[in-house]
């Protein structure tokens, strides 16, 4: 498919998907969170997929959500259309997908990228969650997922100051799971996705779905939602496979049931 902010390419089993605004260093405008979706929807159903890579340019990640889309904007345009509430659909992948985060990922951008399943920076990326210089705060789950990932002194003052994290202190935050030099970023993360991909397709799923839920809930209801989907991938054949395949010393071959 043709996307009008968006490059798409299959590398085998890894869908990478290039955010391909540079005259706006990828903001994030309606378009682009149609074509995305439109993308991700294609990416889901089409079974040779195993893991998708999210990326920008060498400049930015994304340099926010459209500021000149949401400038005239009132709070009645705002909330009757649940403006940015589509974006909640991207979460709901469930494959994985990966953010290869190169330059400014700030606002929608840093969001965005927190969004995906991880992210691996280039050491040139630079993260922030500047709004509130524009007189808002974050509105795309910023506050509550940097909060979560690198915990309430830096979330606060990030989004109280508006200044930026680099790859390194990202890295030591737990922001990023890896900082990776700049040139060979979307190289590394494709081939950090295709292992993804060569591993058994309910397991991939059923890991990402297991790691998100703590997230959602407590601990007790989260080792026993972690065990149930650990029995339920007995009824596999995935699972003979890649045991019999142990004991066997050799690699599985993946059946996807
Ligand atoms: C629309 C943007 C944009 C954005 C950059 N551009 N960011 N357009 N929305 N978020 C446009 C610029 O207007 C400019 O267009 C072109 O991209 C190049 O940007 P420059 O500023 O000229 O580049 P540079 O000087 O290198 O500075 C890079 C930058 C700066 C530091 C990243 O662009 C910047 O501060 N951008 C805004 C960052 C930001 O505040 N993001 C948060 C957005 S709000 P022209 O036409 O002039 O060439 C957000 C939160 C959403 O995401 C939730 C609450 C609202």
């Amino acid at each position: 498919a043709e996307y009008q902010t968006l490059l798409v390419e299959q590398r085998g089993p890894v869908t990478l998907v290039t955010l391909n605004r540079p005259e706006a260093l990828n903001a994030l405008n309606a378009q682009l969170l149609s074509d995305l979706l439109a993308a991700m929807a294609v990416f889901e159903a089409d079974a040779t997929q195993g893991c998708a890579v999210l990326t920008g340019s060498a400049k930015a990640f994304a340099a926010g959500a459209d500021i000149k889309e949401m400038q005239a904007q009132g709070f009645a345009d705002m909330y009757a259309h649940d403006f940015f509430a589509g974006w909640d659909q991207f979460t709901r992948t469930r494959k994985p997908v990966i953010a290869a985060v190169g330059g400014y990922a700030l606002g929608g951008g840093c969001e965005v990228a927190m969004m995906c399943d991880f992210i691996l920076a280039a050491d040139s990326a630079k993260f922030g969650q500047p709004e509130i210089k524009l007189g808002v705060t974050p509105g795309m789950g910023g506050s509550q997922r940097l909060a979560r990932a690198v915990g309430k002194a830096k979330a606060m003052e990030m989004c109280l100051t508006g200044r930026m994290m680099d790859a390194a202190e990202a890295e030591r935050a737990g922001l990023v799971s890896r900082v990776i030099p700049a040139a060979d970023l979307v190289e590394e993360a494709v081939k950090t996705a295709a292992t993804i991909a060569g591993m058994a397709p309910l397991a991939i799923l059923a890991n990402k779905e297991m790691v998100n839920y703590a997230f959602e809930t407590g601990l007790a209801a989260g080792v026993q939602f972690e065990r149930r989907l650990f029995h339920g991938l007995f009824g596999s054949a995935d699972q003979k496979e890649g045991m019999t395949a142990f004991v066997e010393k050799r690699s599985g071959q993946w059946r996807g049931r």
